[in-house]
C-alpha cells in the first residue's frame, strides 16, 4: 500500500464515523475497506432498538463491498470512540467482524486501528484471529473453497 493510499484509507475511516447511527451506545465507529483494485468502501455501525440487529462498521463496509461485486481486499482501517469526540483509544474489531473478514481475507490482510491520521496501530488478520475457521476448513483434500475466487 502506498503512503497516499494509506492516508486515503485512514481519512475515510475517520470520516465514516460521522454517519454512525448510535442512539443506544453513543459509540461511533467508522471503517474503510480497501479492495485490491484500490476501491474504498466506507462503513459505520448501525444500531437497532432491539439491540441484536446492530451491525458493526466493519461488516457494513464488507457487505457493501461484496454487494458491489468485490471479494478481494488488502486492508481495513477502523476508528471508534465516543460519539462527537475524536477517538481516545484504538478500537479493535469484535470477534464476529474478525470472522466475517476471514471469509474473504487471508492472514496477511492488514487491520489498521486509527486514533488520528498520525496515530495508527497495525495488525494482520492472522494475528487477530489465529487458527481461523475459513472456507478452506470446509474444503475436502485441502482444496480452496469458493470465496477467494
Ligand atoms: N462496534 C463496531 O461497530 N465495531 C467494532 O469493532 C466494535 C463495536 C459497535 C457496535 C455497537 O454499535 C457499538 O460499537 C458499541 O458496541
Amino acid at each position: 500500500m502506498t503512503r497516499e493510499t494509506e492516508e486515503r484509507l485512514l481519512r475515510c475511516a475517520l470520516e465514516a464515523r460521522a454517519n454512525a447511527y448510535v442512539p443506544y451506545s453513543h459509540w461511533a465507529v467508522g471503517a474503510a475497506l480497501l479492495a485490491q483494485d484500490g476501491t474504498l468502501f466506507p462503513g459505520c455501525n448501525v444500531e437497532n432498538t432491539a439491540y441484536g440487529p446492530t451491525n458493526c462498521a466493519e461488516r457494513t463496509a464488507l457487505f457493501s463491498a461484496v454487494a458491489q461485486g468485490k471479494r478481494r481486499f488488502a486492508a481495513i482501517a477502523i476508528a471508534g470512540g465516543r460519539q462527537g469526540e475524536p477517538p481516545a483509544s484504538f478500537c479493535p474489531p469484535c470477534g464476529v467482524c474478525r470472522q466475517a473478514l476471514a471469509e474473504f481475507c487471508g492472514p496477511e490482510f492488514e487491520v489498521l486501528l486509527v486514533k488520528s491520521e498520525g496515530e495508527v496501530r497495525r495488525h494482520t488478520l492472522g494475528e487477530l484471529l489465529p487458527f481461523a475457521f475459513t472456507p478452506a476448513s470446509l474444503a475436502e483434500e485441502g482444496d480452496a473453497a469458493h470465496a477467494h475466487v
